[in-house]
């Protein structure tokens, strides 16, 4: 599994280095609303100017569709990036060229025009197969970033050798989307808890009603099998639920909010697991060892249907078990709850951890292991 480390790339007293980094940051109003991908970066940054090299940095930001569109240009990341790490080049967000995503080799030369050498710490786009991932690696000496390296060392020992109990909290709209990591991950973990939209699947593949909540028919019969396997799952035996009328995330519209059991009558939407939940939840949290935690219990946006994320996110805080929580949305959760500082990792991947611990593997490290140096 070792990868190639900023030691390995020799002498780079005045050489050019191209940085892969995944500042593919939050924004709101053209204002940058989260910078932790930024300073994540930071000490591997570090690392090659106090080495002499002359930095090259690129990212890819949102989604464009593969040519320049203004609402994602790097423009706020080179302002917060030149106030942290100044002297630093920022290229202009590399899913504007559509070689990005192809993996084309002619933009992978256009990357690699006068650098002399690669650093990957883009943990998060890492188990994308696209050109600035994989392609460098082919042609100059490359390396791991610190935080690609770090990343790695504190996931795979959860898939490999997790200090046991090791539980799984998985959240989230869709089963189909954590499938693959739930199958894999049911193979070590010694429990899975399974809430947000994705349990109502499970709800009803137990034979519950799940009214107008989010459910995924054709993943129904997968979430019976999982049921039956042996793996131990928790799923909510409480709801919190809306009424008919009622919209996310708009209080104001009306629509009553309960409590219920694990039926949901036709035309309510369960929103949030309930209290009687998280506490079966948090007892399974605090006896654990080892935590993995990805994906929100409920919409926690709304502040009706934040109280099980946010009692999910204390106990991942309060356990004694070695905490992680993987990326996106769940990192959002443990920052808005004031827990991010509490547990002992937060990842910068949100996808790239799932599959860092679903495959054991990524298309970035395997890259960087076919690198020149390596
Ligand atoms: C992320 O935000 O998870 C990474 O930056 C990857 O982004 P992508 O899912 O658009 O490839």
């Amino acid at each position: 599994m070792s990868v190639p480390s900023l030691e390995d790339l020799g002498d780079l007293d005045g050489k050019r280095v191209l940085l892969r980094a995944d500042f593919n940051v939050p924004l709101k109003d053209g204002e940058i609303t989260d910078d932790l991908r930024i300073r994540a970066a930071l000490p591997t940054i570090e690392w090659l100017q106090e080495h002499g090299a002359i930095v090259t940095a690129c990212t890819h930001l949102g989604r464009p569709k593969g040519e320049p569109d203004p609402k994602y240009s790097v423009a706020p990341v080179r302002a917060r990036l030149a106030e942290l790490a100044p002297g630093v080049e920022l290229l202009e967000n590399l899913r504007f060229n559509p070689g990005e995503t192809k993996n084309d080799p002619a933009f992978v030369q256009e990357l690699i025009a006068g650098q002399d050498a690669y650093v990957n710490d883009a943990f998060g786009a890492s188990h994308r197969a696209h050109a600035s991932i994989v392609g460098p690696p082919q042609f100059l000496p490359s390396a791991a970033g610190r935080l690609l390296q770090r990343e790695v060392e504190v996931l795979l020992p959860l898939r490999n050798e997790p200090k046991r109990p090791f539980v799984v909290i998985l959240g989230g709209a869709k089963v189909s989307d954590k499938l693959g990591v739930i199958e894999a991950l049911a193979e070590v973990a010694d429990s899975l808890i399974i809430g947000g939209g994705m349990a109502f699947t499970f709800l009803k593949a137990q034979g519950h009603h799940v009214g107008s909540s989010l459910l995924e028919e054709d993943q129904v019969d997968t979430c019976r099998r999982l049921l039956a396997s042996g793996i131990t799952i928790h799923i909510p035996s409480d709801i919190t639920v809306l009424g008919p009328g009622g919209k996310i995330g708009d209080p104001a519209a009306g629509g009553e909010v309960r409590q219920i059991g694990a039926d949901v009558p036709d035309g309510w939407m369960g929103l949030d697991i309930g209290p009687g939940t998280a506490a079966e939840f948090t007892d399974v949290i605090m006896d654990a060892r080892t935590v993995f935690w990805n994906g929100p219990m409920g919409v926690f946006e709304d502040p009706r249907f934040e109280a099980g994320t946010r009692t999910i996110a204390q106990a991942v805080a309060d356990t004694r078990a070695f905490t992680v929580v993987g990326g996106g949305d769940s990192a959002a959760a443990a920052k808005q709850f004031g827990v991010d500082h509490q547990v002992d990792h937060v990842s910068t991947g949100g996808g790239a951890s799932l599959e860092l611990l679903e495959q054991g593997d990524l298309p970035g490290l395997e890259a960087l292991r076919g690198a020149p140096n390596a």
